[in-house]
């Protein structure tokens, strides 16, 4: 059969990378982690200072973003833990809202999608970038469950954190990514909305692989 595609999209902290990490282990196919990529912007625009797009997208030409197994890098440096802190999550809607930092990395998306099967989570993956994926799916859940999907993955990492701060946070940055001028967040006329509000990841993951196990 020909190469699959797989678009994941959906609000802050929906679960999409995590299944998406699994589905793509499972159906042994790329997975690409487009939210990285527009943190990894973030920051370098934090770092140098600038929120010219040309001097920010000069840089990662210099300095690729890259991905091997679980981790992302920025050049040759390891940033899997940087482009996770709370000053680049409150700046990267500012920064992916930018038309010429989109336009560079949807092309970098689609050459790495390149001729390869793949899962890319995200938030205009079906409507933009793969707009003849497949499979689209567009997670949902309460602003308040993935608060605490948070809340508890930062006890994991060992971070401190408030549970209302990450409601604000994710609720500031859901609005500015679905009512920016450029490839909102919003699912595809043809995505299927799933809601994973007391869902457990294994149900989510099933249920989209029993919709992949039906393309074939
Ligand atoms: O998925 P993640 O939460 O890591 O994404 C971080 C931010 O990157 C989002 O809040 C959004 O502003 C931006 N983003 C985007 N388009 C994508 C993926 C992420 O604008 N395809």
């Amino acid at each position: 059969k020909k190469n699959i595609q797989i678009a994941i999209d959906g609000p802050a902290s929906s679960g999409k990378s995590t299944v998406a990490k699994i589905i793509a282990n499972d159906l042994a196919i790329i997975y690409l982690d487009t939210g990285a990529m527009y943190r990894s912007a973030t920051l370098v625009s934090i770092e140098e200072q600038t929120k010219n797009s040309i001097e920010i997208i000069d840089y990662l030409k210099d300095n690729p973003i890259s991905f091997e197994k679980t981790s992302v890098f920025i050049g040759n440096r390891d940033v899997t833990e940087v482009i996770r802190d709370n000053e680049v999550t409150s700046n990267v809607s500012e920064i992916s809202a930018i038309p010429e930092i989109r336009k560079f990395m949807v092309s970098e998306q689609r050459r790495i999608a390149g001729s390869s099967s793949i899962i890319m989570d995200g938030r205009d993956i079906a409507t933009v970038v793969l707009p003849n994926a497949d499979l689209k799916i567009f997670l949902i859940a309460d602003v308040e469950e993935r608060a605490q999907r948070r809340y508890k993955e930062n006890i994991k990492r060992g971070i401190e954190s408030d549970l209302g701060y990450l409601i604000e946070e994710i609720a500031t940055r859901d609005k500015y990514d679905s009512t920016r001028e450029v490839s909102p967040l919003k699912p595809a006329e043809d995505s299927i909305i799933f809601d994973t509000t007391g869902k457990s990841i294994e149900e989510v993951v099933a249920f989209i692989e029993n919709k992949a196990k039906e393309l074939k």
